[in-house]
């Protein structure tokens, strides 16, 4: 693919909600154990917001982060996606509650759903408005309150999430090999009955009914979801190295959707890479869904493994199913 300008990531903004939850915690409270959830996921502690805290809330807190580190205005924003599964409300857009609420006076915006691939569908649309030299500053959120449609008394979904929101902002490269690469994006719909919300929408509106059948929660059905992540995350993230001519050796960082960390290691092996090169924070955070990426990003910036002139894929594989890889030579 060959960008008339490329989009690159200037700025990163985060917001964790302070309440941590151990597994301890929630051997209190459910039929688990510390063991299990390691062993199986990789999860120490997740983060959980305050009952009643919407999306648009953690969101918000995420762009000022981002603007700040940036050091522009929220009105210099032109456009505005939030990649989420749990909107504050079906409609406005939680996008408009954002705009909103951090008063990006000049911006347009709108949601994606493409659960734990939100954040890279809309990173790659957003990319999009840069190249075709529509905008100069996109403003990408990535945020769900996972908690607000989690079952609390399912132990093999309720022990896996976290809240959490995580922006990026694009702006054009002016240098032409830094930036966005390349992105392959992938859906297969005959998934989507392993894992997702069946109750409010337009085919089981709420309803005491949907509300008593517990409709309104995750539901998922864990090893299909887990044996398709496994090879899509590899393989999709293989293809779009080989088309640029990479393999898995010339790539200096893998950030990968944290929903299991056997799923990371897994695809990290099928490409062949060393664990260094391999992002891995699931255990402080679980799977905040839309947020793991961005998250991922900032924990890499800290640690300094990502920076400038690092070639990078970001990977995740979703509800859906959803699947998608950026590649990216970073650019600052
Ligand atoms: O991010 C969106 C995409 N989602 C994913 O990528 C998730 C993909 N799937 C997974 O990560 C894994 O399938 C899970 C972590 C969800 C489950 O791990 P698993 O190794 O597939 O376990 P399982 O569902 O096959 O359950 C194994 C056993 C069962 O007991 P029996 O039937 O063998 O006696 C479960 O009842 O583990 C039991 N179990 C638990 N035990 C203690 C399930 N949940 C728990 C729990 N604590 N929380």
């Amino acid at each position: 693919m060959k960008a008339t300008r490329r989009a690159k990531i200037t700025a990163l903004g985060r917001y964790v909600p302070p309440k941590v939850v151990t597994n301890y915690d929630l051997a209190k409270r459910i039929d688990t154990n510390h063991d299990w959830v390691v062993e199986r996921t990789g999860i120490v502690e997740r983060h959980w917001v305050e009952p009643g805290t919407p999306t648009s809330e953690l969101a918000a807190q995420a762009v000022g982060d981002l603007l700040k580190n940036r050091g522009i205005e929220a009105s210099e924003v032109e456009l505005l996606i939030v990649a989420t599964v749990t909107p504050d409300m079906f409609f406005p857009a939680t996008a408009c509650i954002v705009q909103n609420k951090i008063r990006a006076t000049h911006a347009w915006g709108f949601d994606v759903s493409a659960a734990c691939s939100g954040f890279l569908y809309a990173l790659t649309v957003g990319a999009q408005f840069i190249e075709s030299g529509a905008h100069n500053k996109v403003v990408v959120v990535g945020a769900d309150v996972m908690t607000s449609i989690t079952n609390f008394e399912d132990r093999s979904t309720c022990v896996l999430f976290g809240d959490a929101a995580g922006a990026v902002l694009l702006e054009p490269s002016d240098e032409e090999d830094f930036g966005i690469l390349d992105y392959k994006h992938e859906i297969d719909g005959s998934g989507g009955e392993f894992l997702y919300m069946p109750g409010g929408g337009s085919l089981h509106p709420a309803s005491h009914e949907t509300v008593d059948k517990k409709m309104h929660f995750i539901h998922q059905e864990g090893q299909p979801v887990f044996k398709y992540a496994v090879r899509k995350m590899g393989e999709i993230s293989r293809a779009v190295l080989e088309r640029n001519g990479y393999e898995g050796k010339d790539l200096d960082l893998f950030i990968a959707h944290q929903a299991n960390l056997r799923i990371i290691n897994a695809a990290a092996d099928r490409m062949g890479l060393d664990e260094s090169k391999v992002v891995k924070n699931i255990h402080k955070f679980g799977n905040t869904t839309a947020a793991t990426i961005p998250l991922a990003i900032g924990d890499a910036l800290d640690d300094g493994r990502l920076k400038k002139g690092k070639l990078v894929v970001l990977a995740a594989v979703g509800a859906g199913y959803t699947a998608g890889s950026v590649l990216a030579r970073w650019a600052y």
